[in-house]
Formats: C-alpha cells, sequence, structure tokens
C-alpha cells in the first residue's frame, strides 16, 4: 500500500520515502558494529563511535527549530541555484526526491534543473568508517559545471560537554588538512588517542574547517555562506565550531556521470599519535582515505553489507497469508531488534545519546529478540549486564557503553531488574545449547577480584536474582516493587512533592512495604525457566528447590494478587491495593494480566478471565492501554504515571511493549484470531492508512501510541529503540507462527487465526537449517495432529536435528 509519504518495496526490503516532508523526521540507524550513525530521510543525525554520551563525533542540536535541523549534508550550487538532495536545509523546491530506507543504509536522490545527485550513506560492517557515495549524473541535454559542498559539523566527544560548556569549548577547536583530510583534532594533545577525519576520494578545488566562515556567525545552515557564494574560503578553525566541508568541482557532458565518496572515519591512533617532530600524524588518517579511494572498494564494501544482512536475517523468513506479519518478521521486525540490541534505549530522535546509555532490563529483554541473529554477541551482553549486578542482587539500572560501569545517579532498586536477567540467559541457553555460558565468570560490580578465577559465575548471578525476589517481599508475600518495576512510571514510594527531582529515585525504598503482582508474574516465568534449565542440567534436587520457592510465591499471587475479575497490579505503601475495582482511577492494569498469564498463575480459569477483562476494558483498535480509567490527577502515592496526562504513555497510553505480552498470552490460550488482530493493531505497516495520525516510521514500532483519553489519540512516539520490537518478535515467531527454541530442540506449535491455510517458515537453530511447513486442513487455531521430521512421524512437538544433519525438513500438520 502507497501512503502519501512512501511505500514499502518488500523486494528491496527498502521503505521508499517519496516527499522529503513527512509528518516527522523519519529516522534509519548506520552501522551494527561500533561505529553508528543516526540518519533522517533528510539527511540528519549524526554519528558516534560505541557510545553517543562519550564519543560524539558530529554535532546535532535535538529539539531544534526546524526539528532535525544539522547532519550530513550535500549542498549543490548549480547555475547560481542552490539546493541539498535530501531537500534539507535549503528546502529548495526539487523536481525528484526520493529517501530509500534500507538495512544499514539510507540512499537519499534528489535532482533539479537537469542535475541529479544521489548520496547513499552506510558504515560498512566492523569498519570504524562512515562513507558518503555520491553519484551525480547530468540528464540535461547540457554540459553542467555545477559544484557540490560537504557539510558536517564536529562535535567535541563529550556530548553533554559539546552542548553546555562553551566557555571551555569554544576556544579549544583544532583541526589539521593535508589534501582533502580534514582531521578534527580537539583535545588530541592531551588525553585523546583518537580523532575523526572527514575526506573525499575526489580531488576537491577548496575547503572549509570554520563554521563561521562556511555557515556565517549570523545564518543558518539552510543560507549558509559559502555554498550560495560558491567559493570555499580555505577557512582553519582556531577555537568556535570546527566543521568539515569541501568544494568539489565537477565538468559533465550531457547525460556524463561521475562517482565519489566522502568518508568519515573515527580513528584510532593508540600511542603512535605524534610524529616524530611532534605534531599531529596525520598517517593513519591517510592510509585510511587511500584504501577507500581504491577503484571499486566503496561498492565492494556496500555488498558486504548487503549479504551481512542477508545471513542476519536469513535465519527468520516466513511465508505467510499476513502481508504485514510477513514483511515485519522478514524485514524490518528484525532490522529493529538489531538496532535496540545495540542502543538499548540511548540515542534516537527521542532520546539524547545523553541520558541513559544500556538499560538493564531493556537490554535483556532487547536480547530475545536478538539471540538468533548473532548469539555470540548475545552471550557478551549477558555477561556485561551481569557484571553491573551487585552481590546482594540489586542491578545497576543502566550503565555507560563505553566504559561497562553502572550509572551510579540512577542507582538500583527498580525491583524487576534482575529477574529479566533469568529470562534473557534461558533465552540465550535455549537458542545456543552453550551451557558453557552458566560457568562464564562475570562477578559483581561491588566487589574487587585479583583474578577471572574469583568472580562469580552467571549461574551464579542467576541464583542471586531469584533468592534477591524471596528474600524482598511485603506484607502479601508479594515481591516488593523497589522504585518501580516494568512500569518506571508506578512509584509507590516516591512521593514527590518537588518538581526538580526524578520520580525514578526519589523516596526512600529502604523499608518499605509497596509489592507488585507483576513482579510476581514476572517471577512465576523466571522461576519456570529456571527449573526446565535445572532439569536440563539434570539438577533435580536445583529443579525442585526454584519449584518449592515458586510455588510461594505462586500463592501469594494466586491469594492476595487477585482482584474479582482480574489481576491486581500492586499494593501501595500503605497496602492499598492498586489496579482494582475498589480505585477510582487506574482500576486495571495491563502489565499483571499478562504476566500472570504468562507466569502459570490462575490455570483454574482466572488467567482467562483475566484476558478477558484486558479484552472488554483495554483493547482499542490501535491497540491495549495501559490501564483505565486514566489518571486524571496527581496522585502522590502513584508517582510519575499520574503526572502524564491521560491518554498518554504510562497513563493510559498503548504502551506498545506491554501489549505483546498479552499477544503471547493469547497465543497460550489458544485464540489465534485475537493474537493476530493484537499483533496487527500495533503494527507500524498495518498503519498506512493512518500514517498522518500516526506520524511515525511506518517501518518501526513505536514505543507508545496515544490512547482514547487522549486529544492526540492514534499518535505514536518515541520510535525506534522499545522493548517492543523484541517481544513483538517473540510474538510473531514463537507465539503466532509457534517456532520455539528449547533446550532439547525445536518446538513447533503455532497458533494462528483458524483462516489460515498454513505457512512456511525457514528457521536457523544451532547451525542447522529447518524448512518447517505448517499446513491447517481443519482451519483451527492450535494443536499439532502430525509431524514429520524428514519424512519420519514423531510423537509430541519437539523437533531434534538428526545428527550431522545441516537441513532438516519439518512437516507440521493442525487439526484436532
Ligand atoms: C518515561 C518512561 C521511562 C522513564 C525512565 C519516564 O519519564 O515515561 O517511559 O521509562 O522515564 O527514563
Ligand atoms: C521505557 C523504559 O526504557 C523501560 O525500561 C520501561 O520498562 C518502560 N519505559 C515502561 O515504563
Amino acid at each position: 500500500m502507497v501512503n502519501r509519504f512512501g511505500y514499502f518495496d518488500d523486494v528491496q526490503r527498502e521503505y521508499v520515502v517519496t516527499r522529503p516532508d513527512t509528518p516527522l523526521p523519519w529516522l534509519n540507524y548506520l552501522g551494527q558494529d561500533d561505529l553508528f550513525g543516526l540518519c533522517t530521510n533528510t539527511a540528519g543525525g549524526y554519528t558516534f563511535w560505541r557510545d553517543a554520551k562519550l564519543r560524539r563525533l558530529t554535532r546535532y542540536r535535538y529539539n531544534n527549530v526546524p526539528l532535525d535541523t544539522g547532519g550530513r549534508y550535500l549542498y549543490v550550487h548549480d547555475a547560481g541555484s542552490v539546493w541539498n538532495p535530501g531537500w534539507k536545509p535549503v528546502k529548495a523546491r526539487l523536481d525528484h526526491y526520493e529517501c530509500r530506507v534500507g538495512l544499514g543504509y539510507t540512499r537519499i536522490t534528489g535532482a533539479k534543473d537537469g542535475l541529479e545527485v544521489e548520496q547513499l550513506m552506510f558504515i560498512p560492517p566492523n569498519e570504524d568508517v562512515e562513507l558518503w557515495k555520491v553519484t551525480v549524473r547530468n540528464t540535461s541535454g547540457e554540459r553542467k559545471q555545477p559544484r557540490l559542498y560537504s557539510f558536517v559539523e564536529f562535535a567535541f566527544y563529550d556530548a553533554l560537554n559539546d552542548m553546555t560548556n562553551y566557555q571551555r569549548t569554544y576556544s579549544i577547536g583544532e583541526v589539521v588538512v593535508e589534501g582533502s583530510a580534514i582531521h578534527h583534532v580537539t583535545e588530541f594533545r592531551e588525553r585523546r588517542d583518537h580523532s575523526t577525519m572527514f575526506a573525499c576520494t575526489a580531488p576537491v578545488s577548496g575547503f572549509d574547517t570554520s563554521r563561521d566562515a562556511f555557515v556565517g556567525v549570523h545564518e543558518g545552515l539552510h543560507e549558509a555562506r559559502v555554498p550560495f557564494a560558491g567559493g570555499a574560503t580555505g577557512s582553519i578553525a582556531h577555537g568556535w565550531n570546527p566543521i568539515g566541508a569541501h568544494e568539489v568541482t565537477l565538468d559533465l557532458a550531457p547525460a556524463e556521470r561521475c562517482e565519489l565518496a566522502f568518508v568519515l572515519a573515527f580513528v584510532q591512533h593508540g600511542a603512535a599519535k605524534f610524529t616524530a617532530t611532534g605534531s599531529f600524524d596525520t598517517s593513519q588518517g591517510r592510509a585510511i582515505l587511500e584504501r577507500w579511494s581504491a577503484p571499486g572498494v566503496v561498492d565492494t564494501a556496500f555488498a558486504a553489507l548487503a549479504s551481512s544482512w542477508d545471513r542476519l536475517l536469513g535465519g527468520v523468513q516466513v511465508t505467510c497469508p499476513d502481508e504485514h506479519l510477513g514483511r515485519m518478521v522478514n524485514t524490518w521486525n528484525q532490522y529493529q531488534c538489531m538496532a535496540t540490541f545495540n542502543l538499548s534505549r540511548s540515542a534516537s530522535m527521542f532520546e539524547t545519546g545523553i541520558g541513559r546509555g544500556m538499560g538493564f532490563r531493556d537490554s535483556n529483554q532487547d536480547l530475545l529478540g536478538f539471540v538468533h541473529m548473532v548469539p555470540s554477541r548475545a552471550r557478551r551482553r549477558l555477561l556485561d549486564l551481569a557484571a553491573t549486578q551487585l552481590s546482594d542482587g540489586t542491578c545497576f539500572h543502566q550503565y555507560q557503553p563505553l566504559t561497562k560501569q553502572g550509572n551510579a545517579d540512577v542507582g538500583g532498586d527498580f525491583y524487576d531488574d534482575h529477574l529479566w536477567l533469568v529470562l534473557a540467559t534461558c533465552a540465550y541457553v535455549k537458542e545456543t545449547a552453550d551451557l558453557g555460558v552458566l560457568d562464564a565468570p562475570c562477578g559483581y560490580a561491588d566487589r574487587t577480584y585479583t583474578d577471572d578465577g574469583e568472580r562469580e559465575s552467571l549461574l551464579h548471578h542467576l541464583e542471586t536474582s531469584l533468592a534477591y525476589t524471596m528474600a524482598n517481599r511485603g506484607p502479601h508475600g508479594l515481591p516488593l516493587i523497589g522504585h518501580a518495576d516494568w512500569n518506571d512510571c508506578l512509584n509507590l514510594n516516591c512521593f514527590s512533592t518537588e518538581p526538580n527531582e526524578s520520580f525514578q529515585t526519589a523516596g526512600d525504598v529502604v523499608g518499605s512495604q509497596a509489592e507488585s503482582v507483576m513482579i510476581g508474574g514476572l517471577f512465576l516465568a523466571a522461576a519456570n525457566e529456571m527449573g526446565a534449565l535445572y532439569d536440563h542440567l539434570e539438577r533435580p534436587d536445583d529443579a525442585a528447590r526454584i519449584r518449592r520457592w515458586r510455588a510461594e510465591i505462586l500463592a501469594a499471587v494466586e491469594t492476595h494478587g487477585w482482584d474479582g475479575e482480574w489481576w491486581l497490579r500492586a499494593y501501595d505503601a500503605e497496602s492499598r491495593p492498586v489496579g482494582s475495582s475498589r480505585n477510582e482511577e487506574g482500576q486495571i492494569f495491563v502489565e499483571s494480566q499478562a504476566w500472570c498469564a504468562l507466569g502459570g498463575a490462575g490455570t483454574d480459569g482466572r488467567a482467562r478471565q483475566a484476558l478477558d477483562a484486558v479484552e472488554a476494558q483495554l483493547t482499542t483498535p490501535n491497540g491495549i492501554v495501559l490501564q483505565q480509567p486514566a489518571y486524571t490527577r496527581y496522585h502522590l502515592e502513584l508517582g510519575e504515571i499520574t503526572s502524564y496526562p491521560p491518554g498518554v504513555k504510562e497513563n493510559a497510553g498503548i504502551f506498545c511493549h506491554s501489549n505483546t505480552w498479552i499477544h503471547l498470552a493469547w497465543c497460550r490460550a489458544g485464540d489465534g484470531d485475537r493474537a493476530l488482530a493484537g499483533y496487527l493493531s500495533i503494527c507500524p505497516s498495518a498503519k498506512q492508512d493512518q500514517i498522518e495520525t500516526y506520524r511515525c516510521e511506518p517501518y518501526v514500532y513505536a514505543q507508545a501510541i496515544a490512547g482514547p483519553d487522549s486529544p492526540t489519540s492514534g499518535e505514536a512516539k518515541n520510535s525506534w529503540l522499545t522493548g517492543t520490537a523484541a517481544w513483538t518478535f517473540v510474538v510473531a515467531t514463537q507465539g503466532i507462527l509457534g517456532v520455539q527454541p528449547d533446550h532439547a530442540g525445536l518446538r513447533i506449535d503455532p497458533c494462528i487465526p483458524p483462516s489460515w491455510p498454513g505457512f512456511t517458515i525457514h528457521r536457523r537453530f544451532r547451525g542447522v537449517d529447518y524448512e518447517i511447513e505448517v499446513r491447517n486442513p481443519d482451519g483451527v487455531a492450535h494443536g499439532i495432529r502430525s509431524l514429520t521430521v524428514d519424512g519420519s512421524r514423531i510423537d509430541g512437538n519437539l523437533v531434534a536435528a538428526p545428527p550431522n544433519s545441516t537441513h532438516v525438513r519439518v512437516e507440521a500438520v493442525l487439526g484436532r
């Protein structure tokens, strides 16, 4: 389907934006290893290395006017007119504009007056360079001599300092220019062993490095002096704001085209950063530029990017009757899972790259949608996360990706955090069968070790985590909530009357009584996973011990967590129920309905009753709202949740992440119609016909969609970095399509709409390619009637690859 702004090109695996003035800037990410770029459909954005806070290479001003100003700009000066292929910043009327949002690249093409300029931006796999391949075509009948100006603004690496500390930063800027290579060397003489180079593979006719010279002091980027004047000034920045700008003068006969590339490199010098005479050593940069100037290398690197995505996505590919589910699973959902795994909640159009690094609960959940793609990276992440846990079980809520140190400002005491580590580790082990990870040394953040051998293992952390919940329970025997559980805004110990403090860290949790039914359900799910892991490890005593713990929490949940028609959400600091029909506002919450079901509470019918209550009271065509009725006033005893306007974010917004758990619960309940309807209700690809209301990118999930209580109902916010990505992938692949990694093999247990005749799915699992065909002759939602593996009938629904096979054919027939 085509909307006013673009369409999916499923064959190319691209979203094609057909006009630049999208309802919001639509973002893509470049890079998937160490170097990352944010790139919008008008070439806005910035580049950083590993850590958007501490290694910001180019500058971006969030909350700017207009929105999304600053980026990877090319200015074209042609016969007196000045324009950008990506429309911004000049916003000259283009004869043609197209932005192809691809996997790890963005290709923008703009044309005006018989000249077409294509700018393909990407970061090749495992390289610290960002490349812009530029192709200029003269489509007129005349000879043309356009001038092209490149432009990036350098950042002083520490993004917060860069944006706040001008008394220093305006005095320290330094560059070194050698040929087309502009080296940003600020702070190089002191403690940095890295620099940034912006260079061009073609001969340049000029350059600028001072923003004052190139743009002007009083001018904006849309009226930058040099491109309009048509002559670079050769400026060298001394302090103020260093930039990189090249001037390339072209001479094109009719129908002639030329290609060149710009190279933005993060250069790591190590100890050898000075020449013999003590000046900045340009040799590393020179070698990088030479390498990328050789004929064909840029194209080869682009081909390597494409094949890396073929490999990454190739692990799961489905053919099914639903266009949106197929498209999202095969391409965009997996793609988003890579971004959330890499960046957690750090850098997007809504996260400035400064506030949060890697979130503990976020990264553990992100792993669920990523582990099948690159298990070795998931393994590394688990160990990094575990190492930010303290020996009593508390987890640093966030850590900085560059240093891997927990963020002391936010601290810990979110009493769900540690449980996600259990889910993530078990998912990793089920995917890989790598039991060795359980013995891998991690250690605790509050202990010192002299060698790795002293560090406690990952399994030790999992035990610590479960024990932590057992030890931190309230008057009803339910888990304490601490500052908050998954719902960061349900702050039952905060009591904040002070606008200058964070809801998340205010309030004393020591000695607190507030309890969370959701954590109760989450614990049940985590204990199920641990029990199964110990069964697999053939440690029956440990399995039995975990099941005893589980039984204790289950009893508390079932006895004190039930309101009558649904699960309570919590007990507040005074032990009053939250999420109860006895409350005036906030009577029913989604999270506890979901987690009690997923944890296996209420098998006497209450789990199902609670799901029906979600359907009746919280479900809208745009998804499930977080609670009802929305809070209309600030409740001191509930915290931030009541600070948002009704219908927004945690206050009765459609918080997409929490929707996915209900979808999974519907799958477990065997209702394929409800599962798919829920899945589609928040699916961005299915929002094409309401894109002007929805506003965010149609190719990735957003964190939240405004609920019916809001005047902006249907409007999405906080796209890209959301736990929705991973969980909805779990829903689609493990829930609906029902291909579930398990310790002993791949379990096949689909839950589809009865109207589906079937589907096929390719799944790479532990190095073996499974071709799975599911047929549904009886029109059921759920239940395997027969299963054959390489032609032989098997009992049950667990498929283990025959020894030494690399390809396995599975045929499943659903039915009664
Ligand atoms: C947001 C939450 C977020 C929290 C942590 C709150 O303001 O609404 O979604 O998790 O901040 O930064
Ligand atoms: C976004 C946060 O990143 C996540 O940790 C939290 O669970 C949700 N908001 C819900 O509050």
